[in-house]
């Protein structure tokens, strides 16, 4: 394997939440850290941790945790806990890696860029699209002056983690307990927070910084979500600090963009996607395009094999690379507070029907200042913890997590993604391209004849919970989510089954 430094020092490491901070952990082994504790208050993720990493000290208790001895510590805890719990790092004398975003108000920005600076010890935001090979490479070509000048750029980061309001990210897809609560963060924060993946690339790639946003709010959402502050899509217009714009697009819908930039310079532009990158060469509109297949300079061998095509790799890598020769990394405290606060100044935005909005520098103190005490109106519309009425029945209200679960299973390979794939690909087969598409319509029309009947009883469970409490925000959520469905077809199992079998009968693949 290569040498990723040219030292033989090591970085002892903590793990502050063991979920994503979990996953983290197993790419840090390979770059001259040991790993040597790890701390969540969850029973489960401890667990799976102590597994992994047998050697490491594990605990619930955070302080016991920050008094072990170690150099760095990975924090992956709750979104809206980031700066709390990197100031408490810091003050214990770590290093400090934290997942997005920085902070959650304005306020807590301006303590945490204090805190750092009084600290000396790296700080780094963990954004890692800006990583993966294709974001690399646009970056080298723009940094050469190859696309020019930065006009416009559209970007997107859709993902529907519908599923993740009611259970763990764990393999299976725990549900949260008891199952009249859910997940804190990930079942009201409004997807503008969440703005990284979109923004992060594009700030990295250009240089630039965003200085204004105007959000117009977007009334209409998915079923399946409690509340109305979770935002549905939501699309920003970002003024970068050249003049130039982007299109930051987030959020939860249908049809996910997971690295989507496109980008338009004055000298070329380029369209990057999921799927394919095109560049676009002749500082004109009909210019040639290209389909490209870039290439890491190096270290492709160890980042391949790591998640987020490879920008989990290299995020962990400049970290442990700043502490180990102090060659600074993208990611410091102030482009990480320019890329939060475009994220929370958006949901102002939002909150004034799209009126345009500044968003400060956090390098400059007078505009520090201006922000010391300002707390925010990032209020939830609902206690993840309350959400049915004080006197619920638990024997009744204890089944809502795992009832949600079971109509939108982690990763929706079941429950109501596959019915909506079997029943709705059946009305569009037979203008389906080509026979790859029409074999997965037959595999999910399959898979809906054998799981029809858990499907009907997951429904079943959820009208009980909508009929015991109707007015409750779930009661409601519930209802929604039923009245997008035939129930006479899933509860009539025979006569589905039996038409679905005939439906089959008479597709055939040609080969
Ligand atoms: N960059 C990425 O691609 C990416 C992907 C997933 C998640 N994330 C970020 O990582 C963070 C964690 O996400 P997650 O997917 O693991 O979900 P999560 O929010 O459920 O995980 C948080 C974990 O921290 C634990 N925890 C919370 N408070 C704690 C405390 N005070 N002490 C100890 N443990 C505590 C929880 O039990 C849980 O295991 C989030 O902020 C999210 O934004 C980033």
């Amino acid at each position: 394997m290569e040498k990723l430094f040219d030292t033989d020092k090591r970085v002892k490491l903590g793990v502050w939440g063991l979920g994503r901070g979990g996953n983290l952990a197993n790419y840090v082994k390979i770059m001259n850290v040991d790993i040597v504790a790890g701390c969540d208050i969850h029973p489960h993720m401890r667990e799976n941790f102590a597994k992994a990493v047998p050697e490491a000290f594990v605990t619930a208790d955070e302080d016991e945790f920050l008094a072990q001895d170690f150099d760095a510590v990975l924090i992956a805890t709750y979104f809206e806990d980031h700066a709390k719990h990197t100031i408490k790092a810091l003050n214990a004398g770590k290093h400090v890696m934290c997942e997005v975003t920085a902070f959650y108000t304005p306020a807590e920005g301006v303590a945490l860029v204090e805190a750092v600076e009084k600290s000396g010890k790296v700080y780094n935001l963990l954004e890692n699209y800006p990583f993966t090979r294709q974001n690399m490479y646009i970056r080298k070509l723009y940094q050469e002056g190859f696309f020019g000048e930065f006009m416009y750029a559209e970007a997107s980061y859709l993902h529907e983690c519908r599923s993740l309001c009611y259970a763990y990210n764990v393999s299976g897809g725990l549900p949260v307990e008891p199952g009249w609560h859910v997940h804190s963060w990930r079942s009201y924060l409004n997807f503008h927070y969440y703005n990284t993946h979109s923004l992060g690339p594009l700030m990295n790639i250009t240089g630039l910084r965003p200085v204004q946003v105007s959000a117009l709010p977007c009334d209409v959402m998915l079923p399946g979500f409690l509340g109305k502050k979770k935002g549905g899509i939501c699309p920003a217009m970002v003024k970068m600090s050249n003049g130039g714009l982007l299109r930051n697009l987030m959020g939860e819908g249908t049809g996910d963009r997971h690295r989507e930039l496109c980008l338009w310079g004055t000298k070329a532009s380029v369209e990057n996607n999921d799927f394919a990158m095109h560049m676009r060469l002749g500082a004109c509109g009909a210019g040639m395009r290209l389909k490209m297949a870039p290439k890491w300079e190096n270290m492709s061998s160890v980042a391949e094999k790591t998640g987020h095509c490879g920008g989990d790799f290299w995020e962990l890598y400049y970290f442990i690379r700043e502490i180990l020769t102090g060659e600074k990394s993208y990611w410091d405290i102030y482009n990480a507070s320019d890329v939060t606060l475009a994220g929370i100044m958006a949901v102002r935005s939002q909150q004034k029907g799209g009126l345009l909005v500044d968003i400060p520098d956090f390098r400059i103190k007078e505009e520090r200042d201006k922000y010391r005490n300002d707390h925010g109106t990032c209020i939830p519309d609902f206690h993840p913890e309350h959400i049915f009425p004080e006197d619920h029945d638990p024997a009744i209200t204890g089944n809502f997590t795992k009832v949600m679960t079971r109509l939108y299973p982690l990763y929706s390979r079941s429950g109501l993604p596959m019915l909506h794939m079997a029943l709705d690909g059946m009305k569009i087969y037979d203008e389906i391209a080509d026979n790859n598409g029409r074999i997965l319509v037959i595999a999910k029309v399959g898979q809906l004849i054998r799981e029809l009947p858990e499907i009907a009883d997951a429904c079943r469970d959820a009208q009980k919970i909508a009929d015991a409490y109707p007015e409750s925000l779930p009661g409601k959520m519930l209802y929604g989510v039923l009245s997008t469905l035939d129930l006479d077809k899933i509860y009539d199992i025979e006569g589905t089954r039996k038409e679905l079998y005939k439906w089959l009968e008479n597709r055939k693949v040609e080969a």
